[in-house]
């Protein structure tokens, strides 16, 4: 594969769970931050909350970003402009929530190129009301994720991925036959195995009463934590969406699927530019 000092940024990049307590001087936060802000945006709907607290995060990181989608401030600019949103609710924060994390991204990795390590957390949405309580956020400002950020305190090696012919699909999706499911499955398994990654943490998702375990630390890996997390947890649909309605968005209710996907292209997108 090519590289360069980008992409030897990006490719050696994993997440840091284990921090030095010195904060990072005030011109490398403000380097990734002015680098996060400097992602694509459609609206410049992300925001970030930051907290030096480190008994505040389970980290105990120096820095921790709670990463915004948000609304409010773009609806301040539109009044200001004498301008009510009528778009959606749905529509706008799937479009807040873009900017929100290619923002939080490229202070990943802008954070990575400084020598900081980071990694997100994802209870923030989970945690609204102690997230609004806390930094007293208006309504339509959802906490989307917490990224914790310092120098780092471990050297963990770069996490497996899926292999590419398993990730870009060129003119159709493929089917998704057992022996390609397979084969991904294998050498995201064999890479964590090899990287003794749950036994190093400890760490297997408990099943519930009444099932089996038949996995130990030789042979708990990847894909069935992933699958166990999906298959035991966040089942209560209610949770996320009062936690988005808390927040004061509206995006529950039940939809007619359109019978017209050219319309819906047109109506949606058609008018392409954003800015
Ligand atoms: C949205 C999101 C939520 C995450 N939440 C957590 C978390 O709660 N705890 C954690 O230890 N890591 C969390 N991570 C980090 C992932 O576990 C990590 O990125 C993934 O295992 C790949 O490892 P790498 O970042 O080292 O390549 C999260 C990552 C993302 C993108």
């Amino acid at each position: 594969m090519l590289g360069n000092p980008v992409l030897d940024c990006i490719m050696g990049r994993r997440s840091i769970r284990k921090y030095r307590e010195e904060q990072p001087e005030d011109e490398v936060l403000e380097a990734v931050v002015r680098a996060g802000q400097q992602a694509p945006f459609a609206m410049q709907m992300g925001s970030l909350l930051l907290s030096r607290d480190i008994d505040a995060n389970v980290f105990r990181a120096p820095l921790m970003f709670t990463v915004c989608a948000d609304v409010h401030r773009m609806e301040k600019v539109m009044e200001a402009r004498g301008w009510k949103r009528t778009a959606s609710d749905a529509y706008t924060l799937l479009f807040a929530v873009q900017d929100a994390s290619y923002m939080a991204q490229n202070m990943v990795i802008a954070g990575e190129s400084l020598g900081l390590g980071s990694c997100y957390i994802g209870a923030a949405p989970f945690m609204v009301s102690r997230i609004r309580e806390r930094y007293g956020l208006p309504d339509r400002v959802f906490p989307l994720v917490l990224l914790t950020m310092g120098y780092p305190a471990e050297d963990p090696p770069v996490r497996p991925r899926y292999p590419l012919e398993f990730h870009l699909f060129e003119d159709s999706y493929p089917e998704m036959d057992r022996e390609t499911v397979r084969r991904a499955m294998e050498i995201m398994d064999s890479g964590y195995l090899e990287q003794d990654y749950y036994r190093k943490a400890n760490y297997m998702i408990a099943l519930p009463e009444g099932m089996e375990e038949t996995f130990d630390f030789d042979s708990y890996s990847w894909t069935e934590h992933i699958s166990r997390k999906l298959g035991l947890w966040g089942g209560d649909h209610e949770e996320v969406l009062r936690n988005v309605r808390r927040c004061g968005f509206r995006v529950c209710g039940e939809v007619e699927d359109s019978t017209d996907p050219q319309a819906e292209g047109d109506r949606k997108t058609g008018r392409g530019r954003t800015d």
